[in-house]
């Protein structure tokens, strides 16, 4: 069976894919330095898919790690989430951010170029956009990252595809998420943010479950329908699913096509997507509205077109799907994977 090298398995779009990977009978190994997530998530991988696989607590800014893994193990694919995520994060410590998402990506295609090994599939993000005049982005729409982190993710597609010029033969999908949420419908892996989360959903959750007083909501003088922020939401589920049809279709990866956007095609306000919570849920979301957070855009969806085509895959999931799973991941695990549970394997 194809062996498969997963980086940053134990991360919250990881760990959803690397189960979807066991549950589809791929052959597995995974690398994570466990910097934003912990061996227990590795632990209900296990338990959810009934199944073992190698895990290697290692960081892919690590030579050496990377090629004994090489070494020992017939690569034939990686998928590559592996890297630091906060946007804010990353203005203020750019240089760590670059070293950690660039230098660890070229140290990982480094060492599949001397392997041969040529196949790959990459964890992008819409944030490559910007702020694009066109709301509904397609994959060559201008390219514009406000962040550090966007344009470490956008300068790693760049290398890819000059990878791909240079060597036809390599097989590459940038993949683009939108905005994920979500958690696995058990509630045994999600979302967990380590400080205070600045993104909406996990802060959406934590207040629902009385850990913070009040969501703020980041302006409401947006150019959108009701004033706030609008933006295209994923189920992390779905995400996963993209990734499998990312690998079913590598094989036919052209030269044109190597960027395609995983989100569902619409958008949703924050006080939607509030109003959607509490009614899937029935709980309460107190908030109020405050100024705008700098950085901020207006208003992001995907033109989802390119991935039906070329993957044949689309979101299943509405948004009531996304805040009844994100809801009873929170339920289930008020802190995160700092519960450590007994699950026992089969
Ligand atoms: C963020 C990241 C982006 C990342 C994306 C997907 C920033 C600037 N951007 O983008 O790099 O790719 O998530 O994970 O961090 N909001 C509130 N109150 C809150 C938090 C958010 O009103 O407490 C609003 C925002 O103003 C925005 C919407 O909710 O309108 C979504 O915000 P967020 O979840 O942070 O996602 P993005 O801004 O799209």
């Amino acid at each position: 069976m194809t062996k498969i090298l997963v980086t940053g398995g134990a991360g919250y779009i990881g760990s959803h894919t690397l189960l979807k990977l066991l549950m589809a009978d791929y052959d597995v190994v995974t690398i994570d330095n466990l910097s934003n997530s912990s061996y227990e998530v590795i632990n209900r991988i296990k338990f959810l898919a009934k199944r073992n696989f190698d895990f290697i607590e290692g960081d892919i800014c690590d030579k050496s790690v990377l090629k004994k893994i090489f070494i020992k193990y017939k690569i034939d694919t990686v998928i590559h989430f592996a890297g630091l995520k906060s946007s804010s994060e990353s203005n203020e410590i750019p240089l760590k951010y670059y070293k950690n998402n660039v230098v660890g990506s070229l140290n990982l295609f480094n060492e599949m170029a001397k392997n041969g090994v040529n196949k790959i599939v990459f964890s992008s993000s819409a944030t490559v956009y910007g702020e694009p005049e066109i709301r509904k982005c397609k994959e060559n729409s201008v390219l514009s990252p406000i962040s550090v982190y966007g344009k470490s993710k956008l300068l790693i597609e760049n290398i890819l595809q000059d990878i791909k010029n240079a060597h036809p033969e390599w097989r590459i999908f940038n993949l683009r998420y939108f905005n994920p949420i979500g958690a696995h419908p058990s509630g045994v892996i999600g979302e967990d943010p380590r400080n205070i989360p600045n993104i909406l959903f996990p802060f959406l959750t934590q207040v629902a479950i009385g850990k913070r007083e009040q969501l703020l909501v980041f302006g409401d003088t947006y150019d959108t329908s009701d004033g706030t922020g609008k933006r295209d939401y994923i189920h992390v589920e779905d995400l996963a699913f993209g990734h499998i049809a990312a690998l079913t279709n590598i094989d036919k990866a052209q030269d044109t096509n190597i960027n395609v956007n995983l989100g569902t095609g619409r958008s949703y306000s924050v006080i939607e997507i509030i109003r959607a919570f509490e009614q899937c849920s029935g709980k309460k979301i107190p908030f109020e509205i405050v100024g705008k957070r700098s950085g901020d855009i207006s208003e992001l969806y995907a033109d989802i077109s390119l991935a039906k085509k070329i993957l044949g895959w689309e979101a299943k999931f509405n948004i009531c799907d996304m805040c009844k799973d994100a809801w009873r991941w929170q339920q289930m695990n008020p802190e995160g994977f700092k519960n450590v549970v007994k699950y026992i394997s089969e």
